[in-house]
């Protein structure tokens, strides 16, 4: 390519000068008069007494408090997927994204199907899909019962209520498919032979062709995959096996698979996901002004357990079962612990996994982890079936430095690594050293310089708004939303 380059220089230059001077003529046209005054529209949420009465530091379980979860709704509009009124009023963006009118079976429907079939799904369409119930709030930040796989759900919302919406297909750069594919997955699992996967991606693949010309133009297309990227080119998803059409979409995924080998068995080589993050129990609240006693604005608030892993008892990793050996096993709440335990170095805090002790989910499992990891320094994120993990982000809110195990010799993408330096913010070590040398993970934690972790924890605290999707979704945030579409933006090279 830079051989290329050097050998027609000109070429190059008048290329891109064209390149700039259509981009400015685009946005010239597009933009129109700049209307702000959207910002009046916006709700303010915390109006209501009954919520400030509980920005107050400390544990608030706010489970089953339906009247504060009432207030918090009542402030937000309703979701509406159809609507076609606010054409004239399309807000300044640095680019234009067309969202697909997509009949329901490709995502309401989905989203119905597997809240009706599987209990953890918890996708209400007024909660913008990141779960039913609050669970506790802080001024902040709200944590919800979000299901890791819901990021299908997340994005179409907030692509729905976002600035860079246009109603005129004609005005778009990028067009999004609002499709769920992984739910689309789950759901056919649970109906088995009733539910046509195969029929739904080629009716997907005919509205595509046939009722719009912008994918037959080659236009940029984007489309969420709420799974790995593995699952969807399995026998039972398979959206992504050996689809001509699949590779000219962009896909915004939680994985990306990292085995090069695998690419190409399945001709995704050269095929990259834009690895966003898995949704996390912990949502920003926009909007909102910082509370003083706002636990978390600060790193340094009361950390008394060193190191953390919150994982499910089945070692689906080697490296699960190291570390498993080196922890304190317990199952209780971090309040009943510290009234009953006297080790703090480094605890396992086993979490039931969604399907099973139904009783401990009906309680508010989510918000147990995020308490355990609220007073942790370290939090370990070792590989499982695949190698990165919900969890990460759950961390991430919580402010508990997340510890991971990357492969040596492998590259495992995690979001926005373009704009974000991970290695200031997470402690990494080597899997393979890790695994032949098994450590003691405690020992090897205790040698960071004090420094050095307060320095991580600041970093941590500057970085976490923009690896979680905040609430509500119809308020611009500097989010994981916002990282997307500037990602996208660079990919079409659609920001100058
Ligand atoms: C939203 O919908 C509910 C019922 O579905 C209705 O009571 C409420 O007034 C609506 N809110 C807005 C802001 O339209
Ligand atoms: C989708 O859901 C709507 C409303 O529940 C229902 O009327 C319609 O038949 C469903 N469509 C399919 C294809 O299942
Ligand atoms: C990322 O941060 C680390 C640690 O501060 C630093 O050594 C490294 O040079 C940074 N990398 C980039 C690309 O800025
Ligand atoms: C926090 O992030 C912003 C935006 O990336 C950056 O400009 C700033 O330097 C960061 N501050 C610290 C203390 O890292």
């Amino acid at each position: 390519m830079t051989i290329c380059i050097r050998k027609y220089p000109y070429r190059l230059v008048i290329v891109v000068l064209t390149f700039f001077l259509v981009s400015w003529m685009m946005l010239f046209i597009k933009t129109g008069p700049v209307s702000r005054t959207t910002t009046s529209r916006y709700v303010q949420i915390g109006d209501d007494d009954s919520i400030s009465t509980l920005n107050q530091p400390g544990f608030i379980p706010l489970i089953n408090n339906r009247k504060l979860d009432g207030a918090l709704q009542q402030n937000i509009p309703n979701v509406t997927f159809n609507t076609n009124k606010n054409g004239k009023h399309e807000r300044n963006s640095p680019y234009k994204v067309y969202v697909y009118d997509l009949p329901p079976k490709f995502n309401v429907n989905l989203s119905d199907c597997v809240k009706k079939v599987d209990g953890c799904f918890h996708l209400d369409e007024k909660m913008f899909g990141m779960g039913s119930r609050l669970l506790r709030r802080d001024s902040q930040f709200s944590y919800r019962n979000t299901h890791q796989f819901s990021l299908e759900v997340i994005l179409h919302h907030k692509i729905l209520h976002s600035r860079y919406r246009t109603m005129n297909p004609k005005h778009a750069d990028i067009f999004y498919i609002p499709f769920y594919p992984g739910l689309a997955c789950f759901c056919r699992s649970f109906q088995k032979s009733s539910f046509d996967l195969d029929l739904l991606h080629k009716e997907l693949w005919h509205y595509l062709t046939e009722k719009w010309p912008f994918f037959e133009m080659r236009e940029p297309h984007a489309m969420a995959l709420g799974k790995i990227e593995r699952e969807h080119w399995s026998q039972r998803c398979g959206i992504l096996k050996g689809n001509k059409y699949a590779n000219r979409i962009q896909f915004i995924g939680i994985e990306e698979e990292y085995k090069t080998a695998y690419r190409s068995y399945f001709e995704r080589n050269g095929q990259h996901v834009l690895v966003a993050p898995y949704p996390s129990y912990g949502h920003f609240i926009e909007g909102e002004e910082a509370h003083r006693n706002d636990f978390t604005k600060g790193a340094k608030y009361d950390r008394n357990v060193f190191v953390l892993m919150a994982a499910s008892s089945r070692a689906s990793h080697e490296v699960r079962k190291i570390l498993q050996d080196q922890l304190t096993r317990t199952s209780k709440s971090y309040n009943t612990y510290v009234n009953t335990e006297e080790q703090y170095d480094g605890v396992w805090y086993v979490t039931p996994e969604c399907g099973q002790n139904n009783a401990a989910w009906e309680q508010g499992t989510e918000l147990f982890t995020v308490e355990w990891m609220r007073h942790s320094v370290f939090c370990l994120q070792p590989p499982g079936d695949s190698p990165t993990r919900k969890s990460f982000y759950d961390s991430v809110t919580a402010h508990c430095i997340p510890v991971i195990f990357l492969p040596e010799k492998a590259r495992v993408k995690y979001p926005f690594q373009r704009l974000l330096n991970y290695s200031e913010f997470t402690v990494n070590f080597g899997l393979e050293t890790f695994l032949l040398e098994k450590p003691d993970i405690v020992d090897l934690l205790r040698k960071i310089p004090e420094d050095y972790v307060i320095q991580l924890q600041n970093n941590l605290l500057n970085v976490s708004k923009r690896l979680q999707y905040s609430y509500p979704s119809n308020i611009d945030s500097d989010d994981a939303f916002q990282m997307i579409l500037d990602e996208l933006g660079a990919i079409y090279k659609l920001q100058v």
